[in-house]
């Protein structure tokens, strides 16, 4: 386990708290070599500069809170922001916004992160730590497609890549990866090298009761996670 996954726990576990912040989860991805959206944790916007230059522009804005599960159902997430006058309006639209949705929910910062091009699927790389089979990876894609179709595949960690190929291909919607209408194919060797690289990261890491890497989103040529969420036993 590499010394950053060890920090992020312990830290977790030292605020008794069950959820991984912003950071933390692209921390974790990043250590298991999952392939992200540049980003940067500020805390307020004193640190709008410092963020714009490390992720650069067009730029998403995201609230981090250990009380938010859904940061877009609260406002919390900012998308096409062009320049630093644009992340600092971010930071106090999102302020407002969470104080007038969920009012309790601690801002503990910002995740500035580099905005991915259009022309992506979103897809959902998710994990439970099943009580029979351990380390249990999901596949399928964003949105309704998961949340209504509950189209889905799953295997048991660890995964080949051949295995991760295998649930891309089982869902239905794959279609959309395939170059729907005229729409380019999306690398599936990139996504299943995700798939592989989550089992892994959830079949070590033990204390991790759940994962959802929602999305990851999926070009012609790579795929990048941009929203992670894991949660703790202890
Ligand atoms: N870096 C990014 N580049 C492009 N689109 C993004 C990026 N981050 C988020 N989005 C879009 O915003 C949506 C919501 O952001 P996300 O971080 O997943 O928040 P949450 O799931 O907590 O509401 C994503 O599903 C995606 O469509
Ligand atoms: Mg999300």
């Amino acid at each position: 386990m590499s010394q950053n996954v060890k920090n992020v726990m312990a830290e977790a576990r030292k605020e008794g708290r069950k959820k991984l912040l912003e950071h933390e989860s692209m921390a974790l991805l990043e250590a298991y070599g999952i392939p992200l959206a540049p980003y940067f944790f500020i805390k307020d916007e004193t640190e709008v500069e410092l963020a714009a230059k490390k992720v650069g522009f067009p730029a998403v804005l995201k609230v981090v809170s250990p009380d938010i599960v859904h940061k877009s159902d609260v406002g919390g997430v900012i998308i096409g922001i062009s320049d630093i006058a644009g992340m600092k309006e971010a930071v106090g639209k999102i302020k407002e916004n969470v104080k007038k949705n969920q009012p309790d929910a601690k801002i503990v910062g910002f995740l500035a992160q580099k905005m991915l091009p259009k022309g992506g699927v979103e897809v959902i790389v998710g994990g439970i730590r099943d009580p029979v089979f351990d380390a249990t990876v999901m596949f399928g894609l964003g949105g309704i497609f998961v949340e209504i179709f509950r189209d889905v595949s799953f295997r048991i960690a660890p995964i080949t890549e051949n295995e991760a190929l295998e649930m891309i291909n089982e869902i239905k919607s794959r279609k959309l990866l395939e170059g729907y209408r005229g729409d380019t194919p999306k690398d599936k060797k990139a996504i299943a090298e995700i798939i592989v690289k989550a089992g892994k990261l959830l079949y070590e890491n033990k204390e991790i009761k759940e994962m959802d890497i929602n999305p990851v989103i999926a070009y012609d040529k790579g795929a990048y996670a941009v929203d992670a969420r894991f949660i703790l036993s202890v």
